[in-house]
């Protein structure tokens, strides 16, 4: 496979692992990495790297001029937490980036478009539990609005502009080799971490509050899976519920509790608590499933041992798992 693939805010959480898993796939030189900030991690030395402000569309067409590429994953967004720090800027990045991309998508020929949503798209009216494709959908966060104003922007172009644009919702993400960026889930990354280092974790939601969650590894299958599926199986153009696993604070602490004992959280709910009693406990999932085969890998437990096993050394840990 020899296409090129570009990357927009590749630095992020999703990004930096992303890129590495396209780089093992199509070749450290066929996936350029973009964003508007530089990174450290090696990630970005195997291959090449490009300053990118998706805003700016000389910049994005420069890029796609030079490079040429088949696949373009946009990534580049503020998170829930940090959008409604700066809802006006968060608007603009989340909406004018998509826009941007869509339209290259048409001037550049573009094969194929990823394009994240979130759960965030639900709210309060929506169903909490085992909440379904298509329902009440009251987002009340700029990212959330942005999200599924975005969603669908994404139907409109496919049905009428031919762009073939996949998306996923994903919930929140776990994984141990690169860091969140201001969302309401960030709290599940940061707890193992705390939990290795300190021995306990102040986490800034309730200990009942329950959220849909994927690990990393199940992240990135589902996100390959679907940009790899055949275009007929690709059924719903605006994006795909998708689940992993379901927890709440309290759970996740017992779950650390089984390889580290003493580990324990206190609780001081802050203004995330809001956004997260917003969105969904668990999501169905079963349209992904059905139309490409969706299936996840890690639960609780799983993902817990392998974040643990994986972090310990950093920390000169070793743990009897
Ligand atoms: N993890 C994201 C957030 O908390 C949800 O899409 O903002």
């Amino acid at each position: 496979m020899s296409e090129n693939i570009l990357v927009i805010g590749a630095c992020g959480q999703l990004g930096t692992e992303l890129v590495e898993a396209l780089r093992n796939i199509y070749g450290d030189q066929h996936v350029i990495a973009s964003d508007i900030r530089q990174s450290n991690d090696d990630v970005f030395k195997a291959g090449p790297f490009e300053t990118l402000d998706v805003l700016d569309k000389n910049n994005l067409t420069n890029l796609l001029q030079k490079y040429q590429p088949k696949q373009v994953y946009h990534l580049a967004a503020l998170l829930s937490a940090t959008a409604e720090a700066q809802p006006k800027f968060g608007w603009t990045l989340n909406m004018d980036g998509l826009f941007n991309v869509l339209d290259a998508a048409i001037d550049f020929k573009i094969g194929k478009v990823y394009w994240p949503s979130s759960i965030a798209v639900f709210g309060p009216n929506t169903p909490v539990n085992n909440t379904p494709q298509n329902c009440v959908m009251d987002p009340n966060t700029i990212y959330g609005i942005s999200k599924l104003a975005g969603e669908r922007y994404c139907e409109y172009y496919f049905q009428k502009r031919g762009v073939d644009v996949r998306s996923l919702r994903y919930p929140g993400l776990i994984g141990y080799k690169s860091a969140p960026g201001g969302g309401t889930t960030d709290y599940a990354v940061s707890i193992y971490h705390d939990a290795l280092t300190q021995g306990k974790h102040e986490c800034f939601l309730g200990p009942q509050t329950e959220l849909p969650m994927l690990y990393m590894p199940d992240a990135l299958k589902a996100t390959l899976d679907i940009m790899h599926a055949p275009a007929e199986k690709v059924k719903i153009r605006s994006s795909y519920n998708l689940a992993g696993m379901s927890f709440s604070p309290e759970e996740i602490t017992t779950a650390i509790q089984k390889y580290i004992p003493d580990f324990t959280s206190s609780y001081k709910p802050d203004h995330r608590q809001a956004i997260a009693d917003s969105w969904p406990n668990s999501i169905d999932d079963a349209e992904a499933r059905k139309d490409w085969g969706w299936q996840p890998d890690f639960d609780l437990d799983k993902m817990t041992k392998d974040m643990l096993v994986n972090l310990a050394p950093r920390y000169g840990k070793s743990l009897s798992i």
